[in-house]
C-alpha cells in the first residue's frame, strides 16, 4: 500500500532522529512491499526563523493531507532563556495538537531485558514493568486562560476541563485497558483541585459501563512515588495534560533512558508520532542522540495504519540492536554508537530478518 507521511523534523536533534526513523520505514517499505511518500514541512524554531510562525499554514495543510505525521522535536535555548519572547517554538507543537484535535497522547513504558541493568532503579523492582500513560493533550492548564497583571507582578494560568473532554479521554483509556490487562488508574489531585474532582466524578459515572475493568485512583504526588517504587503495579494510567507530561518523563527513568520512549498523539484528524524527549540542543548536529524513541514512534505509526505486523518488525529489530548492545552513548558510554549507525543497524536488521 501507499501512504503519505508528513515529515516534521523540527529543531535540535529532531532532524537526526527523524532521519533514522525514515530509514527504518524505508526498510519496511522494501521488505513488506509498501511505499511511503514523505513530505517535509517546517515546525518550531526553524519555522520561526524562516517564516516567523512556529506552525505555518503550509505545515498544517501538509499534516491534514497526510495519513500520519512523523515529528522530531522542537525547542531552542535562545527562547528558553528569554521569558519575554512573544513567539516560542513550543507554541508550534501546541497549535499542531490543538488544530489537529489530538486530544490523546499515548506513551508506552516498558523495560528492555538486555538494558535493564542500565536503569538507575534496581532490577528486581522494574523487571516486568509495562504500562501506558494516556495523557490528555488539548486541554487543562496548557490551554486555559493565562495572563499577567498590569503591574506585571502577578501571573496566572488556569486549569480548565469540561466533562466531554474528560469523558472522551477516559473512554479511550478504557479501550486500552480492555486490550491489555483490564486495569485503569486515574491520576489527579482531587484532594485540592476542582478540575480533578470533575475527572473523578466523570470516571465514577462511567465505571458502570466498564465493569470488566478494575479502576483505581491515585493522587499525582503519590503516583509520582509509586512509579519509582512499584512500577509493575500500573497497567493503563490516564491523566491530565500537565500531570501526564511530568509523569511520562519520570517513567522514562525505568527504561534507563528518555531516548527510548515513543508516543502517539491521536484524535480527530491526522495522528502524530513523536519521541517523548525534547530537542536536546547540546547534542544537535553531533550524531550522538539515541534514535530509538523516534524509531519506536514510527512503529506506533505503522500500528495506526493497521500495519501491526510491520510495527512488530521494527520493534524486533530495535530489540535486537539492544541485545547486541549496538547502542548510543546515553545507554553505553563505551560502546557509544552514533545516531546514524544505530539507525543503519536497525534498518539492516529489518532487511535481514
Ligand atoms: C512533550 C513536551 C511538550 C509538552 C513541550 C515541548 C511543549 O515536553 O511533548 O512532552 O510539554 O507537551
Ligand atoms: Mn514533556
Amino acid at each position: 500500500m501507499n501512504f503519505k507521511i508528513a515529515k516534521l523534523p523540527g529543531d535540535g536533534i529532531g532532524p537526526e532522529v527523524t532521519e533514522q526513523a525514515i530509514k527504518t520505514l524505508n526498510a519496511i517499505a522494501n521488505k513488506a512491499g509498501h511505499s511511503f511518500d514523505f513530505k517535509e514541512s517546517l515546525v518550531g524554531a526553524v519555522a520561526i526563523d524562516e517564516t516567523g510562525d512556529p506552525f505555518p499554514e503550509e505545515t498544517f495543510k501538509n499534516c491534514q493531507d497526510s495519513d500520519a505525521v512523523l515529528f522530531g522535536a522542537i525547542g531552542h535555548p535562545k527562547y528558553d532563556n528569554d521569558p519575554k519572547a512573544k513567539v516560542r517554538p513550543e507554541q508550534g507543537l501546541l497549535r499542531m495538537r490543538k488544530s489537529l484535535g489530538l486530544y490523546a497522547n499515548i506513551r508506552p513504558v516498558n523495560t528492555f531485558p538486555s538494558q535493564i541493568h542500565k536503569s538507575p532503579l534496581r532490577k528486581e523492582l522494574i523487571e516486568g514493568a509495562n504500562f501506558v500513560v494516556i495523557r490528555e493533550l488539548t486541554g487543562g492548564v496548557y490551554f486555559g486562560t493565562r495572563g499577567r497583571s498590569e503591574d506585571l507582578n502577578m501571573a496566572f494560568d488556569t486549569m480548565t476541563y469540561t466533562r466531554p473532554e474528560i469523558k472522551r479521554i477516559i473512554e479511550l483509556a478504557f479501550g486500552y485497558a480492555r486490550k491489555r490487562n483490564n486495569k485503569l488508574t486515574l491520576v489527579d489531585k482531587a484532594n485540592v483541585l476542582a478540575s480533578s474532582r470533575l475527572w473523578r466524578e466523570t470516571m465514577q459515572d462511567m465505571v458502570g459501563d466498564y465493569s470488566d475493568v478494575a479502576v483505581d485512583y491515585l493522587f499525582v504526588d503519590n503516583a509520582a512515588m509509586k512509579i519509582i517504587q512499584e512500577p509493575t503495579r500500573f497497567d493503563v494510567m490516564v491523566t491530565g495534560n500537565l500531570f501526564g507530561d511530568i509523569l511520562s518523563d519520570e517513567s522514562s527513568v525505568i527504561t534507563g533512558s528518555l531516548g527510548l520512549l515513543p508516543s502517539a498523539s491521536v484524535g480527530e484528524s491526522t495522528a502524530v508520532f513523536e519521541p517523548v524527549h525534547g530537542s536536546y540542543p547540546e547534542g544537535a548536529g553531533k550524531d550522538i542522540a539515541n534514535p530509538i524513541a523516534t524509531i519506536l514512534s514510527a512503529a506506533m505509526l505503522l500500528d495506526h495504519l493497521n500495519l501491526v505486523e510491520e510495527g512488530d518488525m521494527i520493534r524486533r529489530a530495535v530489540e535486537k540492536s539492544m541485545d547486541d548492545n549496538f547502542v548510543s552513548e546515553d545507554l553505553d558510554k563505551e560502546v557509544s554508537k552514533k545516531c546514524s549507525e544505530v539507525g543503519d543497524y536497525i534498518a539492516n536488521c529489518i532487511l535481514q530478518a
